[in-house]
């Protein structure tokens, strides 16, 4: 197994021997330097490898088992979630997020924020459907009310900011909660990115991702990605990527890396267009509610601050007028575009409640915004000319 911290540099006088995030997002997973090597790895078409004796889960041995194309990419990742162990990639987020329920025991408790993304807590959904596992749904902003749901419990999926509610959950008070009470502890890290926040410093045992979103950054790749620093548990993801075969493709881990490489360039940006756009938002006469960690007046603005290195590039508003209005503002808009998803360079919009597997909790005319790397008064143009024609 490689050591993901390979790429540190050695401690050096003046130098503290690792590197910044925004620099290991450009200087990991390189081939080694010597003489002709290309700068950037290949991607290896291959669905089988030379070998003989004896082979397991995880060696390289046959495609579905690993795939040189997909090292480069774990080792990043690993580094900059802070695991010694390489993460491991997936066909999709939700095959990662299915990886990670499968270390539930059978008929096992998960408790599980009520807003999580709408595909988990359907897969989650259907297991408890089925007898598999217990769900236990909660409000996860509300750390009393959590710690009450983790007697008996042997799972706490955690998201912070939440999809599309951006609500905030106290990482570490949780973690030891759960841990306290048995259980073990997932965070999805898809908004935040490990530039925001490294859920693993904070006890958590499983890092799961969309990479899909802002790692691979240009909407257009489908990848998912889990890390954990725990032998045992990431041999059992291993066995279950092998088996059931989830597995990603050599070219899209390869364009992921690509994405990965300007990751804190584009968060840069768009986070600070975010913020931008939260604070005229809120000032707008036809937006009733504005939810954004950044903005002082949110009520996850302290705990976000405590946890986070950045508040993130989603925006939640509520529109005036209700789902008519909200859906109004989606077709007036002609530089944002109305897709689902998120964290790709392009900035999107989208009323959540046209997905029927939404929850009913989220208001039906909240849209979810998702900021890109656009000029930012472009961008609040187009918002504002489509806000003023819902209220006409
Ligand atoms: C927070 C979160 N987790 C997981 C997923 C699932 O990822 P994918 O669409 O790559 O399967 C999504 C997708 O929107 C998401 O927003």
């Amino acid at each position: 197994m490689t050591d993901a911290a390979s790429n540190a540099l050695p401690a050096a006088e003046g130098h503290p021997g690792h590197l910044a995030p925004d620099t290991v997002v450009v200087s990991a997973g390189r081939p080694e330097r010597v003489h002709d090597a290309a700068v950037n790895p290949p991607v290896v078409l291959s669905s089988t490898f030379v070998g003989r004796g004896e082979v397991e889960h995880g060696d390289r041995a046959y495609g579905r088992y690993s795939n040189p194309s997909w090292d480069p990419f774990e080792e990043t990742l690993a580094e900059l979630e802070g695991s010694r162990l390489p993460g491991l990639v997936f066909a999709s987020g939700l095959a990662a997020v299915s990886a990670a329920l499968s270390l539930l025991p059978p008929g096992g408790v998960l408790v599980m924020p009520q807003h999580s993304y709408q595909g988990s807590l359907a897969v989650a959904g259907q297991l408890a459907d089925r007898g598999a596992l217990t769900l236990r749904t909660v409000e996860i902003a509300d750390t009393e009310a959590v710690k009450a749901q983790l007697a008996g419990a042997d799972m706490l999926w955690l998201e912070t900011p939440t999809n599309p509610m951006l609500e905030i959950a106290e990482l570490k008070a949780l973690t030891e909660a759960a841990h306290a009470a048995g259980a073990l502890v997932v965070a999805d890290n898809t908004f935040s990115t490990p530039l925001g926040q490294r859920p693993l410093e904070s006890g958590v045992d499983v890092v799961v991702h969309s990479v899909t979103k802002y790692l691979a950054g240009h909407s257009d790749v489908i990848l998912g990605a889990v890390v954990t620093p725990d032998e045992a548990l990431r041999r059992r993801l291993v066995e279950h990527r092998s088996l059931h075969g989830a597995v990603a493709g050599p070219f899209e881990t390869w364009l992921a890396l690509r994405g990965v490489r300007t990751l804190a360039l584009r968060i840069e940006r768009s986070q600070a267009t975010a913020a931008l756009l939260a604070g005229r938002l809120l000032a707008h006469p036809g937006v009733e509610a504005v939810r954004y960690p950044g903005l002082v007046q949110d009520p996850g603005h302290e705990r976000a601050r405590a946890q986070m290195d950045g508040f993130g590039s989603i925006i939640a508003i509520l529109v005036k007028g209700g789902a008519e209005a909200a859906e109004t503002v989606v077709e007036a808009l002609r530089l944002w575009v109305p897709a689902t998803s998120l964290g790709g360079v392009e900035s999107l919009i989208e009323r959540r409640r046209r997905h029927v597997n939404e929850p009913e909790s989220v208001p039906e005319n909240l849209l979810r915004l998702s900021v890109g790397i656009e000029n930012p008064e472009d961008l609040w143009a187009d918002l504002a000319q489509a806000l003023e024609k819902a209220q006409a």
